[in-house]
């Protein structure tokens, strides 16, 4: 059993060693002159990580020998599998957590870099936007938040909630080869269910961002029977809509590059107006008729466009505009609202 830190950084030491050299045969005796054990401590983690479900194959004479990695999430073979730059480079995995956010958002407080990423495996007290839970059942979803610092005024935060949604799109498009839509303002939609929504929250002075904290909850390997009734309707999951379990560290690998690749584009050209229009093309809510329902209102009318600073601007029966800054739309379709 592996519990101090020292031991767990040993456990990922001993991995990575694994990782780099799964072509061939390591002996133990390798392993413990390069990390200063002893050959025993070496074969105790061998054990704890054979526990843990990696295949480590040991042979007599010749040593270990690493064939395959488990799906659950592991801050060793994540990094791995992360490509990129910024997004995901700094990575902290959990096995049970609150919320991945309040996580993210001690670490940005305690300045932790641009790019950070909190994934868990579960939540125990997940939360979705406009006060709602998330349900986050064990080693089924990906459950995760990221911290972002753009230098933007607080009032263009929901630009980058676009900018994300856009890019959730565009990797589980990827993922899956699905139409996979954008429910204003920031839902991801396949086949007119929840796969995946963002919960961001931000930290600011009058003028600036200091930072967000981007929570991205996507349903991948979750069956029907894993939604409680109040959502079973109107959620879904990847596994559900491609009828095939989904490998987690690759949508998570595929998700950092493209909020990579958009976001900084975003950051450096500040050219919002292209993104809204990938964001109006990807859009399942534009042209419908609508409900909003907000705080203070609840009312029914037709999605007309988006504002530059991410509104959403409804015609009403009586041919008047509104501008609806937050909330929740349902948007009508064949079978309803949905
Ligand atoms: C929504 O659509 O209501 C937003 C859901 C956001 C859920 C994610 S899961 C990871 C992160 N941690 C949380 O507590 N919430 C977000």
């Amino acid at each position: 059993m592996i519990n101090s830190q020292g031991e767990k950084d040993m456990r990922d030491k001993i991995l990575e060693i694994l990782m780099n050299n799964s072509n061939d045969f390591l002996s133990g005796e390798v392993i413990s002159t390069q990390l200063g054990i002893t050959r025993a401590a070496v074969w105790k983690h061998i054990k704890s990580l054979q526990g843990e479900g990696f295949e480590i194959e040991s042979k007599s004479r010749l040593g270990y020998r690493l064939m395959a990695i488990p799906e659950s999430l592991d801050q060793v073979t994540l990094r791995e599998a992360i490509k990129t730059k910024v997004m995901g480079k700094n990575l902290e995995v959990h096995q049970t957590i609150d919320s991945t956010n309040n996580r993210a958002r001690d670490l940005a407080l305690e300045g932790a870099d641009e790019g950070t990423l909190v994934i868990s495996e579960t939540q125990s007290m997940g939360r979705g936007r406009l006060g709602r839970d998330w349900i986050s059942p064990k080693g089924k979803g990906i459950w995760m938040s990221l911290i972002l610092k753009p230098d933007l005024p607080p009032d263009q935060a929901p630009r980058i909630t676009a900018i994300v949604a856009v890019a959730l799109r565009k990797a589980l498009n990827k993922a899956t080869g699905l139409d996979v839509g954008i429910k204003w303002p920031n839902d991801i939609i396949i086949n007119a269910k929840k796969v995946c929504g963002i919960l961001t929250e931000i930290q600011a002075d009058i003028d600036r961002i200091h930072y967000l904290v981007v929570g991205i909850g996507i349903n991948v390997n979750m069956l029907a029977d894993d939604f409680p009734p109040e959502i079973a309707s109107t959620a879904t999951s990847l596994r559900i809509a491609m009828n095939a379990w989904l490998d987690r560290r690759w949508i998570i690998a595929l998700v950092m590059e493209e909020i990579e690749d958009i976001y900084l584009k975003y950051t450096k050209n500040k050219d919002f107006r292209r993104l809204l229009d990938q964001y109006r093309e990807y859009s399942v809510t534009l042209n419908k008729s609508v409900r909003v329902i907000g705080r203070d209102m609840n009312f029914e009318g037709f999605a007309l466009d988006f504002d530059t600073d991410g509104s959403l601007l409804v015609k009403r029966e009586d041919g008047s505009i509104t501008k609806v800054l937050s909330g929740d739309v349902s948007v009508r379709g064949e079978d309803g609202y949905v």
